[in-house]
Parts: C-alpha cells; sequence; structure tokens
C-alpha cells in the first residue's frame, strides 16, 4: 500500500534526517481567503493558514510527527513532554502511532476539551500546579528543568515544543513556512500568536530559507507580553515576573525561546502587537460568525492583532496579510457554555412556528 497525501516527508532534505517519518496526515493545510472578514477590516486581500486542519487540530503535529520520527531514529524507548492541552494531544497520537510510551505534564488550567481527548490514549497523563493564568517564570523553569534531568536519567526522547528543549523536533514547524512559501510567496505579514516563541521561530526560520521576504508579527496578550514588550523596548529580556492572562497557551511569562522569536521577528522587519483578552475573545466570535471559523483562543490573539493593526492603519489596503490559526475551536469551548445551556428544547409541533419566525429574520443577498 502507497500512503497517499500530506506528512513531512516531502520536506525531508530540509529536515533532520530519519529512516522513517511517523505521519498521520499532518502539514500541506490550505491556504484559506478571507474574503468577507478583509471586506470588514477594509483589507483587499487576507487569508488563513489553516492549522486547525492538522490530524489532531494544532501546528503541534508538525512537531510531534517530527519528534517521534526522530525519538525512534534515536532508539528512546518513549517519550516525555510538558504541554498545555495541544502538544501532549499530538505527542500521544503520534508517540502511538509509533508505538512509543509517552508521560504527559499537563497544566492544571487546561481547558476540558484537551484534557477529555487524552483520555483514550494509553499514555500517562499527569497535572501540574502553577502553570496556569497567574504563572510565574521560576514555575515555569522549575518544571522544564525537572522534565529535562527525568528524560536524561531514562533516556526518553523530550518531546517539548520549544527549541530550549527540543531543537531538532521543532524544524518540524519549519514546514509550516516552506508551505507558506509555497502557497502565497508575496504575503507581505505573517501574523502569529507567540507563548513560548517556538512557533514563530520555526515558521519565520522556514520562510527565510525559502527567502521569503514577509514581516513575522509576534502577537500576544496585554497581560503576558515579554516578547512584544521586549521588542518595545520596555524590558532588557524577554522575561516577567508573572503573567496575568486568560488565554491558556500562551501564559508563559519566561518564554525560552523568547530571544529566538525576537530575533527573527526583527530580522524579517516585522514588530509585536498585544491585544486585551476581551479582543480576542471578538476575535474569535468575529471570525467565526463572518467566515465560519472557529478557533480556540491562543490561536485567536494573532487575529485580534491583526485586527488592531488593520484599525491603527499599521496594516493597509496595498498589504496581503496572513494569519497563522494555529488551533482549532472545538479544544476549548468553555467560553460559549452560557451560550449553549441557554438553548432549551421544544415540542415537534412548534416547530412549523419556530421555522416561520425565523425564516421571517431572512434577508435575501440583495436586501442585506
Ligand atoms: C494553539 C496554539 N497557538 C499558539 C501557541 C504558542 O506557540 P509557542 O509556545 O511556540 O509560541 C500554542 C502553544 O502551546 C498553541 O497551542
Amino acid at each position: 500500500m502507497t500512503e497517499n497525501g500530506a506528512g513531512l516527508s516531502r520536506f525531508a532534505r530540509d529536515l533532520p534526517p530519519v529512516d522513517r517519518f511517523v505521519s498521520l496526515g499532518e502539514g500541506s493545510t490550505p491556504l484559506v481567503s478571507l474574503e468577507r472578514l478583509a471586506a470588514r477590516l477594509g483589507l483587499r486581500r487576507l487569508a488563513a493558514k489553516m492549522e486547525t486542519l492538522n490530524p489532531t487540530g494544532s501546528y503541534k503535529d508538525r512537531v510531534a510527527a517530527m519528534s517521534v520520527s526522530l525519538a525512534l531514529q534515536r532508539g528512546n524507548p518513549g517519550w516525555i513532554t510538558t504541554s498545555s492541552g495541544n502538544a501532549g494531544l499530538a505527542m500521544a497520537a503520534y508517540g502511538t502511532r509509533a508505538g512509543l510510551p509517552g508521560q504527559i505534564f499537563i497544566g492544571g488550567s487546561a481547558p476540558r476539551e484537551k484534557r477529555l481527548a487524552l483520555a483514550p490514549y494509553d499514555v500517562e497523563v499527569v497535572p501540574v500546579d502553577g502553570i496556569d493564568r497567574e504563572s510565574t517564570s521560576t514555575a515555569l523553569s522549575e518544571l522544564l528543568q525537572e522534565v529535562s534531568l527525568a528524560a536524561a536519567r531514562h533516556d526518553l526522547f523530550v518531546g517539548v515544543t520549544l527549541h530550549a528543549f527540543n531543537p531538532d523536533g521543532m524544524r518540524g514547524v519549519d514546514t509550516l513556512g516552506f508551505e507558506l512559501a509555497e502557497q502565497d510567496p508575496e504575503a507581505t505579514h505573517v501574523y502569529l500568536p507567540a507563548g513560548g516563541g517556538g512557533l514563530l521561530t520555526a515558521t519565520a526560520r522556514g520562510l527565510r530559507i525559502r527567502s521569503v521576504p514577509s514581516r513575522v508579527i509576534a502577537s500576544q496578550p496585554v497581560g503576558c507580553a515579554p516578547i512584544v514588550r521586549f521588542l518595545a523596548g520596555e524590558i532588557p529580556v524577554p522575561e516577567i515576573r508573572r503573567g496575568e492572562s486568560s488565554i491558556l497557551s500562551l501564559q508563559l511569562p519566561n518564554p525560552p525561546d523568547g530571544l529566538l522569536a525576537a530575533k527573527a521577528v526583527v530580522e524579517s522587519g516585522g514588530w509585536g502587537t498585544v491585544v486585551t483578552d476581551d479582543a480576542v475573545g471578538q476575535a474569535q466570535r468575529l471570525l467565526a460568525t463572518t467566515e465560519g471559523v472557529l478557533v480556540e483562543p491562543a490561536a485567536a490573539v494573532a487575529l485580534a492583532a491583526l485586527i488592531s493593526d488593520a484599525a491603527s492603519g499599521r496594516l493597509t489596503a496595498a498589504d496581503n496579510p496572513v494569519v497563522v490559526l494555529s488551533g482549532a475551536g472545538w479544544k476549548d469551548l468553555s467560553a460559549f457554555a452560557n451560550d449553549a445551556d441557554a438553548d432549551r428544547p421544544i415540542e415537534v409541533g412548534q416547530l412549523p412556528g419556530r421555522v416561520d419566525a425565523w425564516a421571517r429574520t431572512i434577508r435575501r443577498p440583495h436586501e442585506r
């Protein structure tokens, strides 16, 4: 049988050498034109890189595919990772696919949907305290140090999605930049969310290797924006003592790849943009209601930054921006729980009346 379709192996020439790429069809995600949203924002063009469509719903599948392929190559008996949900889910899926056991240390505030999605896998999931809305820089450093030491003791592959801990695995994310280079080499700006800084660093590297001159924009929530504040010259190093943003996955006050990410932004001629948690919620809703695309809040941070830059004039109608939608909306539905619970069931006999009432509200295209 020949396995068709997506996967990292297409880019093997530019990736760390492995005999076999473990794949679940990651990558080759579509670049989708968001025309209705572009018109709303006064932009001529806007496109979204749909990392939401990876096998476990986030770009982390690119890291997991590369990491697990490397673990097999190196003969590691298993893997270990930290996660706010997405990395753990990706490693669980790809580790299982390769027959490699794994252990995941997951932040205590990881959303229910991500924790539930891990349950069917035969991997050990251990929640850890102190990595949450008010994470301190010390808590994160200690966790990552303990994971590295434990991995060394047992010859485990460190599947952490950071260049500082897993540089070869992170090369898998270069493929995001390679694909963008094929899909839209004319993109003027690439908006990315930044937490630890690894996603941005690798995507920018992929673009640079392919000589695409897009400006790379680091997007962070205002309550935890060490990279953007460092870029703005507000702080001497990309590190704050404690974060206070509700945006899960981006709660890293001392991003281990912060300096790498800042360097990549500067080299590309880009900048950093901060957004409030409320603006992130609004961007998430706007994307769903104008384009039908539901993303998780961490992904909506990049769109909120793009919206803010369009409003301030930093982006103009002449630009051709791309927003990387890093994770799918079904992974964190907490913001919508009240709306969904408000729906009350009807008797079938009430159905005609409900349709009639709703149909009266529809406006035909020429009336809109
Ligand atoms: C959906 C999503 N977007 C963005 C990020 C941030 O990526 P990085 O930590 O590499 O900056 C993460 C990290 O967990 C994520 O899960």
